[in-house]
């Protein structure tokens, strides 16, 4: 090939050609030579590699049509990644346009729709996005976030004078209790001595590894206060390592499956020289019965990976309450989900309700409209094209009222009305200056 780069080309060709001929030009696209004058003929490309064929950009999510004058959507858009246009963004990627980018710029927020992490304009905060923590000067700019891009990294402990750093109070770490997603690394290498777990980080679900230290994303290393992680929610390591080692006292660890929490394969865990399992054992710091065999990141049935039986809320717990306790429950799969407020408690024989949501009670506590159980039927409610009134049966059922009623519903005690017709009977208030129409 390297013989065919160096034939001298028809001026035309830019110097890029195949041949010494004005046909033998390469695809203005490639970056090199060529072995051929297609897009798909190239040795490199100029911008972007969309499957085998160079390109100027990836085919846009939206096209324009000249029959209709209308940008249309793009059933064949892809996205660049790189140098290469892919139909689907790598797993530990977001969305920003079309291009699939680690982080969302700062003038943007990341949210996830169907299942795509997007960046969109952070006009409207629906969660509040932390920023990477520098020197934890800005600590207190934390509170409230549910999800920090970025990375947690070495909690200053004590001064350092080194990096003009000032020690943090420890109870200031109590902000991360509302973070559910670290985009980054979470790296414990100093915790506050008296601090026997991260708890704190109590609703952290998911690690997302796309920026990586070494590549690990997960490190917890030479702490000797530690003794139980408590990750209790974490259930997703994106990508990245997970290292453990030199927790003189932490147990545990030993019990959990990582590869759970892992989305690839190539993912590994290197846990090391911590509190021996035989000694956690002897001290029963091992797993609460009501886990499964996946394990558990403390002490309690609200430690585990995953329950053995069935959960209600964090808790792993041996049964739902489908027929007993103050509220009762039903089955979803193995997660134990309440009746709603409005379903009548059923005896401790029969179940109370039957699935989520005010329409699945087996019976209504107060008055059933339709297929759900309310409070009371509709008094005035905004309909499409008009206000909704019904009124009750003595069954409770809730009955529209004649449309000829001007407003409020009929009263309910058929004998109190005497032997009118029901439907043509209408009141402005229940048991007030009732009226004929
Ligand atoms: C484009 O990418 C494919 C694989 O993704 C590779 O086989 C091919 O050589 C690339 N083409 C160019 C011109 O770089
Ligand atoms: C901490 O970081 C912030 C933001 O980067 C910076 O403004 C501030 O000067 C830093 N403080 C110290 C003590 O380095
Ligand atoms: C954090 O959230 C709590 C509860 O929603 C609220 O009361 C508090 O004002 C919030 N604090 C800040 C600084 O946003
Ligand atoms: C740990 O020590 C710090 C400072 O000595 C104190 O403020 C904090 O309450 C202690 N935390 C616990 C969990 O004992
Ligand atoms: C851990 O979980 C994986 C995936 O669910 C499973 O294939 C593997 O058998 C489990 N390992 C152990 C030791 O239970």
């Amino acid at each position: 090939l390297s013989t065919v780069t160096k034939t001298v080309c028809a001026e035309q060709c830019d110097g890029r050609c195949f041949g010494p001929f004005v046909s033998d030009c390469c695809h203005r696209e490639c970056a090199g030579g060529c072995f051929g004058p297609k897009d798909t003929d190239c040795f490199a490309c100029t911008n972007f590699n969309d499957s085998g064929a160079c390109v100027t950009q990836c085919p846009q999510p939206f096209v324009y049509n000249p029959t209709s004058f209308q940008l249309e959507h793009n059933p064949g858009a892809k996205y660049t990644y790189g140098a290469f246009c892919v139909k689907k963004c790598p797993h530990n990627f977001v969305v920003d346009q079309s291009s699939c980018v680690r982080a969302c710029p700062s003038n943007k927020m990341e949210v996830e729709e169907s299942r795509i992490k997007m960046c969109i304009p952070a006009l409207i905060s629906v969660q509040k996005v932390g920023h990477v923590i520098h020197n934890w000067t800005n600590i207190d700019k934390f509170v409230n976030c549910t999800k920090i891009n970025g990375n947690l990294v070495h909690v200053p402990i004590r001064r350092d004078v080194y990096h003009n750093i000032e020690a943090l109070d420890p109870e200031k770490l109590n902000v991360f209790r509302t973070v559910r997603e670290v985009t980054g690394f979470l790296n414990i290498q100093s915790w506050p001595d008296n601090m026997t777990d991260l708890s704190v980080f109590s609703n952290l679900a998911t690690i997302g590894g796309r920026a990586l230290y070494s590549g690990i994303s997960l490190l917890v290393l030479k702490q000797q206060g530690i003794s139980s992680l408590q990750l209790q929610s974490l259930r997703e390591i994106s990508a990245g390592n997970v290292h453990i080692a030199e927790n003189s006292k932490l147990c545990y660890y030993n019990t959990l499956n990582w590869t759970q929490l892992f989305s690839t394969a190539s993912q590994k865990v290197l846990i090391r020289n911590n509190r021996s399992p035989k000694e956690c054992s002897r001290d029963r710091m091992v797993c609460d019965p009501l886990c499964s065999d996946a394990g558990c990141w403390g002490p309690g049935p609200d430690q585990c990976l995953s329950c053995r039986h069935f959960s209600r809320g964090r808790t792993c717990v041996d049964a739902c309450h489908l027929h007993d306790g103050e509220i009762r429950e039903y089955a979803n799969g193995s997660v134990c989900v309440e009746c709603d407020a409005q379903c009548e408690r059923a005896d401790d024989d029969s179940l109370t309700c039957n699935g989520p949501g005010p329409e699945h009670c087996i019976k209504c506590l107060h008055f059933k409209d339709g297929p759900n159980c309310v409070e009371k039927c509709p008094d005035g409610l905004q309909g499409a094209n008009s206000f909704i009134f019904k009124y009750a049966e003595s069954n409770n059922e809730c009955h529209p009222c004649h449309s000829n009623c001007t407003q409020g519903y009929v009263q309910t005690h058929v004998s109190y009305l005497g032997n009118v017709n029901l439907e043509r009977m209408c009141a402005v208030q229940v048991g007030v200056s009732l009226f004929r129409h």
